[in-house]
Order: C-alpha cells, then structure tokens, then sequence
C-alpha cells in the first residue's frame, strides 16, 4: 500500500493545477446485480488516485481558491454500527481525520447544506458531468444559486470544467511508486500465465484453467482478476471478449489466456498467452503464432520516448499483414492492404492500450492529429493477434480461407513500461517463445 505522502503530493499538483476552480470527485458506488445483491465494491479510480480511501459514495471536494488547511475536504458515509453489521467496517469522520490526511471531513449527509460554502469564492467548478447521476442534481443546483446571486454578491463560478485531463495527465505518468506496483501486478500475473500453461491438458475444461489462474491471484493477496479472465481453446480464441469459460479443450487446440490480476491499491496486469494444450503447435498454428510473435517483438522494439502508439501499432500492423501475405490469407501489398483495411476480418482491435489503475487506462492517444509522444513512466500493453474464423465476411479482392487456418485465434499481449532510453517489459516472466510453450 502507498506511503500517505503519495496521495499528498498527488492532491498538490492537482489543486495546483485546478487554478481557482473547485473539484469535486466522487468515489464509486455499490453496484446492484441481481435482486438487492451488490457487486463486489470497486472504487472509482480518479477518487483512488487522489485520496487513498476505499469506501463508496464519498465525496472529495478540492479547494485551492480556500486558505491552507481547508483545501482538501472528504464527505463519508457516517460511522453507523447498525449499517456495518451488514456492510462492514467503515472510517467515520473521526477515522478520516486521523488516518487519511484529510484538512476536513463531514458526514456525507451534510453535503447539500455545505457545498454552497466550499464553492464560494471559486472561479468555476472542476465536476465530471454525465458520470454521477446521484449527486450531479444537487451540484447543478448549487451551482445555480451561486449564479442567482451574482447581481448582488458580485463573484460565483462561471463556468464547469471536467477535471479529467489534468487528472488522467497526470495518471497517464507513472511515478516511481506506482512503476513498483505494476511490476508486482505483472509479475504476479506472469507467475500464473506460467502456473496454468504447466498444469493444462487435453480433456481439462476452461474454467479448470481459469480457476488456476485466479487462484494465484488470491493466494498472493490480491483482489483477483483485474477484468473477466478470457480462457479461450480452439475456435472460442476468435472471439475477442469471450468470457463464457465452460467449454472442453480438446486435444489440438491452442489455448488462449488473457488474464491479469488488481493489487490490493487496484494496480492492474494485462498479459495473455497462447499455447498449445497438447505441447505441440500444429504446422499452421506455429505460422501464425510465429507471425504475431515476431509482430509483437518488432513493435516492442519501437516503445521509446519519442515515439508514438500509433507508431507502435502501425509495426505491428504491418508486420502482420506482411505475414498474412506470406502464407496466403491475404494478397496485395502492404500498404494498399493497410490502406483498405482487407486485413480487418483478420486482425481487428488495436495494438494495444495504456495500462494503471484501470485496464483500458486513462489518458490521451492524440490531441488533434498530434500523436502523444512515449515518456518515461507511461505503461501500455503491446499485444498483437490474429483470429480466423467465418465470423467476418472476408473483404472483396482477398482469398477465401481454406478449413486448415480456421478457428486457430492467437494474441500475445505485454504490459512494458517506456523508460529513459528504451522499455521494460513488466511481463517478462511469462514465456512466449515456441521452445518454451512445447514440450
Ligand atoms: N484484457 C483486455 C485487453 O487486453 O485489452
Ligand atoms: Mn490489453
Ligand atoms: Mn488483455
């Protein structure tokens, strides 16, 4: 878990950054799934970035326009023994105060009556709109009566801004602290990519597999899965969000595994793997596996300051669309291929994302036709694949596919971290190569 002094400094930039606007940031609420069930309490990242504090539906107010010590306030629900009979322990004011560096701390209930006093003497207010239906009302109205008294009172804030491009700018930045972290959720999912590939054998169902994986998640202490783990044999690999996990893998099928686990502070792992069940890639399946492995490590070679993802995913594209070519599945060359996307029943996601405390992490790719350009401490997945199947019309001018190339589905994703002069692959410890996947 972060020093508390990683939070502070987190809030300092943000209130500087915040001008004279006031930010309100709400944590996340309890999610019910079925009947008056709730899903398991997952806090709302931007929340968890700046506070630290893992209880739902409090609101953190940040007001740089306030003197020091009144700055950084926290809303939580109150200590209430009869309601934490039910849900469990939480903080209460007294608890806040003390252990969460908070300058103030109200019940959550005094909101309504108190938010008109933190907005005075704010220029604008820092609120994500469309987000949070449950307290957007009671902002706008606030707000609205700022605004019905400007004749005489002279200064109300003006305008609303959303606070997230200074906050996922901030987040797209790894420091020091959270790199450690998501070495160790890479690491610890790598642990288990290598645990489950060991232990798969023909005639296993997926959920065998999955339940190895997540296993080792809970063993070393975290939350579990960071997203649905995707266990995939044979054709089930083709389709890109398959979670269903209940189907038998057969002798000769290919195994495809895209599971990561969430720290205890939510820092996520992002890795799959494919391999043969049976220890042998078949002729077809080592080609394309060997397409896409040399795709992902020529685009693993581009992640360095300076560059771009779409520069890393355009490698990656066309090395396996170079591939493809080769071996018959398309025809053309590569940039007239690119150019029509004839590749696009074949391979058709991108290459890969920006990875933290959510999966799909925050931050810009571009700001107009500008590419972002790579910095130390950004992480990103790099995970190329292709999947054959009939469940894309194949593009006119290009082959159809003949039976031995269908249902074989590959990705092989890394979670690498850009550094001052090149990368680090956080998921290093989880095997890739042909030698180590057969046996
Ligand atoms: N596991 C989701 C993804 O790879 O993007
Ligand atoms: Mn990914
Ligand atoms: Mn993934």
């Amino acid at each position: 878990m972060a020093d508390p002094s990683v939070f502070c400094r987190r809030r300092d930039i943000f209130l500087s950054h915040l001008g004279s606007y006031a930010g309100i940031i709400p944590a996340a609420q309890l999610v019910t799934h079925h009947a008056d069930c709730e899903y398991p309490f997952r806090q709302n990242s931007d929340f968890w970035y700046l506070t630290g504090f893992d209880e739902p539906n409090a609101v953190a107010l940040f007001l740089p326009h306030k003197p020091k010590g009144e700055q950084y306030v926290l809303f939580v629900l109150p200590k209430e023994s009869s309601a934490e009979v039910w849900t469990g322990f939480r903080w209460g004011v007294k608890g806040v105060l003390n252990n969460f560096d908070v300058e103030i701390s109200h019940n959550l209930n005094e909101l309504p009556t108190l938010l008109s006093h933190y907005l005075e003497g704010a220029e604008g207010i820092a609120f994500r709109v469309g987000k949070h239906p449950h307290l957007e009302p009671l902002i706008l109205k606030t707000w609205s009566e700022h605004l019905q008294k400007l004749p005489r009172s002279g200064f109300a804030p003006l305008s609303m801004i959303a606070p997230c491009p200074i906050l996922h700018d901030m987040r797209l930045r790894k420091d020091s602290f959270e790199i450690q972290r998501m070495r160790l959720a890479s690491k610890i999912s790598a642990e288990a990519h290598e645990l489950v590939r060991g232990f798969a054998r023909p005639g296993m169902n997926e959920r065998d597999l999955q339940a190895t994986i997540e296993k080792h998640f809970l063993d070393k202490g975290t939350r579990g899965p960071a997203y649905g783990s995707i266990v995939a044999a044979g054709d089930n690999a083709c389709v890109l969000h398959y979670t269903a996990n209940n189907a038998q893998v057969k002798n000769g099928d290919l195994v495809l595994i895209d599971a990561g686990c969430s720290l205890d502070d939510y820092y996520n792992g992002d890795i799959t793997r494919t391999f043969p069940v049976n220890g042998k890639f078949s002729e077809e399946q080592k080609a394309l596996y060997e397409i896409i492995l040399g795709a992902q490590e020529a685009a693993i070679r581009c992640v360095y300051p300076g560059n771009n993802a779409e520069n890393v995913h355009m490698v990656a594209l066309k090395h396996l669309i170079s591939g493809l070519v080769d071996i018959g599945l398309l025809v053309g060359d590569v940039d007239s291929i690119i150019e029509q996307e004839a590749y696009s029943h074949l391979y058709m996601h991108r290459t890969g994302h920006w990875l933290g405390l959510d999966v799909h992490d925050v931050g810009a790719y571009r700001l107009g036709d500008y590419h972002l350009e790579l910095e130390p401490g950004m992480v990103l997945t790099v995970e190329p694949g292709i999947y054959v199947s009939d469940r894309l019309a194949v593009p006119k001018g290009q082959p159809e596919i003949e039976a031995k190339w269908k249902g074989i589905g590959i990705r092989i994703e890394d979670d690498v971290l850009v550094t001052n002069d090149s990368v680090e692959v956080l998921s290093k410890d989880a095997a890739k190569q042909l030698i180590d996947l057969e046996r």
